[in-house]
Order: C-alpha cells, then structure tokens, then sequence
C-alpha cells in the first residue's frame, strides 16, 4: 500500500512483493478449487482497467451512465454545505464520478478539500491525478494504490470524511463480505460523516444480462484478459482464446455471473504448480459475480454499518441507487 504524494505512483518494494505473494495464492486456491474461481480484482491490470473504461461507455452497460446522470442531477444537493472534507472514494477508476460532485463546488470550497481516492490500478489512479489537477487544480489529492479490503485505516486519520463507493463495486463481494466491509467502514466514521454508495438494482432480466454481453465483445475480452494476468501471476500458459465468455443472471442468488468457459480439454501447466491443472471441455472459471439489489438491502446495509439512511436517489426507471447514509451517534 502506499501514498501517492508524488506524480509518479510510487509503491515500496515490499508492499508490491506481498501484494503479488497473496495474488499468487488467491489465484492457485481458486484454480485449485472444485469449481475453479478466480479473485476478480484481478481483472484490473492496465489492459483491464483500460477495457473497464470502455465497458462504461457501452450502449448495454447502463450502470455507469446511469448512476453519473443521477449524480449530475443532484450534485448541489449532495454538496451542499459540505467544506474543508475529506472525500474518500473507494475504487476510484477513471475519477469521472467524483468530478461530478466536484464541479459542483464554489472555487472557495474546493481549495478546503482533499479528495483520496482508493484504487487498485496504478495506471488509473495516475491518469485521474492528471485529469484532476488539469480541472481542479487546488484540490489536494493524496490517492491511495491498494486493495480496499487490504487495508483502509489510513483513512481513518482524516476529519469530515465522506466516503463514496460508486459503481456497485460492493456488488463484487459475497454478502457477508459486503456487510463486514460496511460494518468496518461505519467504525471509522463520526457524527455527521457520510456515505454515498452506488447500487445496481434487480431488474428484468434481459437489461441486466445484455449489460454483461455487448454486441462489440468488449466485455468478453475484459473477461478474457484477467487469464493474462494470471499467466503473469503464476507463469502459467493459458491460451485465453480457448474460453467462451459467459454471463448470466442467477435469479436464487440475485447475481449476474461471469465465467470462462474452456472451449476443449486442456491442461496447463505453471512453475508454481506440482502438477498440470486439467480442464475439460464445457468446465468454468467463475470469475466475477456482480449482485444487484433491493429496498430492503439499503435497509439492511444501513443496519449492519450503524448508518441512517438520510436520503435514496434514483433514475426515472429505478434501475440504480445511490444511497447516503449519515452516521449519526445517538
Ligand atoms: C466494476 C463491479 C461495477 O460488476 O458491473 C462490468 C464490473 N464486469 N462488466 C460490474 C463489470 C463486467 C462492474 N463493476
């Protein structure tokens, strides 16, 4: 983990060595496993944030679209009265959310701010700095390069935080890992702290599945490359050619699915495994799972993280949420 103070992101020698250790073994456990599953955190190297971005701009991927024309709509109001904070934004991409709720700020706010975003990829998190100081210019940005559910303490040093967590990126955790995470997230937060948080609601199946299955194939090959970084995680040689893309929406767990699908039997063979992984024809590699949700999660999340629900916002067809919460200490 490291703080980004310089242009260039910086992260020590044996942040990365650990990282890269626990990416090793996430990745030889899932591979390892009956139903092989990969960490989908793994998906953003640059190639993959790159296609991430382009997924954002598709016509069938409504979600990010549609959560920055909600925030578009109510950025003085969600801004209002907000100075000298701290805005934290866990997985912060490309920054084009939270410049949504920054250009919403009178030039004298703005200099009382400090924006950290949280990030795994290191190549967004330096173009978003740039994008950042060309358009904001007095913001102070102190960017984080590290895994949110690694390590958020750092955060807790800060004052008047409001914390954003947009994309329906909680929709990636299983449910329990979600209400830990929000759980933990509501500790850190003070009398009056915020959290704004994007959520991706259940809707009709058709929307939701050709959201994940673009005509263009861009989600397919954002699919596909997270197995060229596995073959650079583990030295492996999988041919990602190989795989069919396949996603879906599972209605029992309220979840679209994305797996890889080996298109013949194959074995693969890498220097941190004693014997070639076998994979047969038809099998998958259950890469991401994306949840969506309901009235009663925001209910719930609100419960497990001690928040009050101040205020729900959504598009004219509710297909998303976002949701700010208030702590409020009795
Ligand atoms: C980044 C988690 C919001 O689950 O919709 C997009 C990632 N995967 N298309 C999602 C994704 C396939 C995305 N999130």
């Amino acid at each position: 983990m490291t703080y980004i103070e310089a242009i260039q992101p910086v992260r020590s020698a044996s942040a990365k060595g650990a990282a890269a250790r626990s990416d090793r073994e996430a990745v030889l456990t899932g591979l390892k496993a009956r139903r092989k599953y990969l960490p989908s955190k793994l998906f953003y190297d640059e190639t993959g944030s790159w296609l991430f971005e382009r997924i954002t701009a598709l016509e069938e991927y409504y979600p990010s679209r549609t959560e920055k024309s909600i925030l578009w709509r109510h950025a003085q109001e969600l801004m209002r009265g907000v100075r000298e904070a701290t805005l934290v934004e866990i997985g912060s991409g490309d920054c084009s959310k939270i410049s949504l709720l920054l250009q919403a700020l009178r030039p004298e706010a703005l200099r009382t701010m400090t924006y950290v975003p949280i990030d795994v990829s290191p190549s967004a998190m330096e173009e978003s700095r740039q994008q950042l100081r060309q358009r904001f210019g007095s913001l102070k940005v102190r960017g984080l390069v590290t895994d949110f559910l690694q390590r958020l303490d750092p955060v807790a040093r800060y004052w008047n935080k409001l914390f954003c967590f947009f994309g329906s990126t909680i929709g990636n955790l299983e449910r329990s890992q979600a209400e830990r995470f929000l759980a933990r997230l509501g500790r850190m937060m003070q009398q009056g702290e915020r959290l704004l948080l994007g959520l991706d609601m259940v809707k009709e199946r058709a929307v939701l599945e050709r959201a994940y299955n673009d005509v263009s194939n861009v989600t397919a090959r954002f699919n596909k490359n997270i197995l060229h970084v596995v073959n650079r995680t583990i030295g492996a040689d999988f041919d990602p050619d190989l795989f069919r893309h396949c996603a879906f929406f599972n209605e029992q767990q309220r979840r679209i699915e994305m797996h890889l699908v080996a298109t013949c039997d194959m074995s693969i063979g890498s220097p941190c495994l004693d014997r070639d992984l076998e994979i047969r024809e038809g099998e998958s590699i259950h890469t991401e799972s994306s949840y969506k949700f309901t009235a009663g999660d925001i209910e719930a999340f609100a419960r497990c993280a001690g928040l009050e629900v101040n205020a729900v916002y959504t598009d004219e067809n509710r297909w998303f949420s976002l949701v700010d919460y208030l702590r409020r200490i009795p």
